[in-house]
């Protein structure tokens, strides 16, 4: 690993709804980070270049929810790999299981959206995990095993979350034995930094960071607010 500070990123997903507000979260994000840990932010896209203005003087990184399989052309509505560079993101998550399951992202689709980031040096960040009744038929191994085995080619270059979905936004995080075994089967694989999300908030992070191979916390609801988000910083020792 290259970097032994924490990763706090936050997954602003479709929100807030209006530009006005995204600059705010930013600012007031750029105005109190700490340098306990390190800050990223992935707003969507609509509002990148807004946010890179706001946080032009903080050390916070900007980085995308999405790209697109593809370098460019003529393909509606996708936002490419390259487009994002030009707009400073230096991050991109992969394959959030939003996107699994409403658009039906595949893992093969997941590493050619990753490469495309590799080839701008954008740092893909790409979401594992396994739904409540894969966890349940004790599956939750095999699931990301397999989720893993798709990216084993590019291994050394992603950053992995481990977002198990029936913890994503539901308030209550994974335990903590649950994300150390993951986290420890995942290290198998994955040399570079592995995250933990899911419900996490300020009031579970500390304890959540603790634990053995989490390298950092992928934040979706408590990123919204700029005194929680920096507080999960806070957590970071
Ligand atoms: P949550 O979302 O923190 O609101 O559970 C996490 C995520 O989906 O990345």
């Amino acid at each position: 690993m290259t970097n032994s500070k924490k990763l706090i990123a936050g997954n602003w997903k479709m929100n807030p709804s209006s530009l006005c507000e995204a600059k705010a979260l930013a600012q007031e994000l750029a105005k109190s980070a700490n340098d306990k840990a390190d800050y990223l932010v992935c707003p969507p896209a609509a509002f990148l270049q807004t946010v890179k203005s706001s946080l032009e003087k903080s050390d916070i990184k900007l980085g995308a929810q999405d790209c697109a399989e593809f370098e460019g052309g003529a393909y509606t509505g996708q936002v490419s790999a390259k487009m994002l560079k030009s707009m400073a993101c230096e991050y991109v998550i992969i394959g959030h299981s939003e996107r699994r399951q409403y658009v039906n992202e595949t893992d093969g689709q997941c590493v050619k959206k990753a490469r495309q980031a590799l080839l701008e040096n954008i740092t893909p960040i790409v979401c594992v995990g396994e739904d409540a009744q894969q966890r349940e038929q004790g599956r939750a191994k095999d699931v990301v095993a397999k989720q893993i085995s798709a990216l084993l080619p590019i291994a050394d270059n992603i950053i992995v979350a481990y977002e198990p979905l029936w913890a994503i936004g539901s308030g209550v995080s994974a335990s903590h034995e649950d994300i150390s075994l993951m986290h420890g089967f995942i290290r198998e694989k994955i040399r570079n930094k592995i995250l933990y999300g899911g419900s996490v908030n300020q009031d579970n992070a500390r304890a959540i960071l603790l634990i053995n191979n989490v390298d950092g916390v992928l934040v979706g609801g408590a990123s919204l607010d700029a005194d929680k988000f920096l507080a999960i910083g806070k957590c970071a020792q």
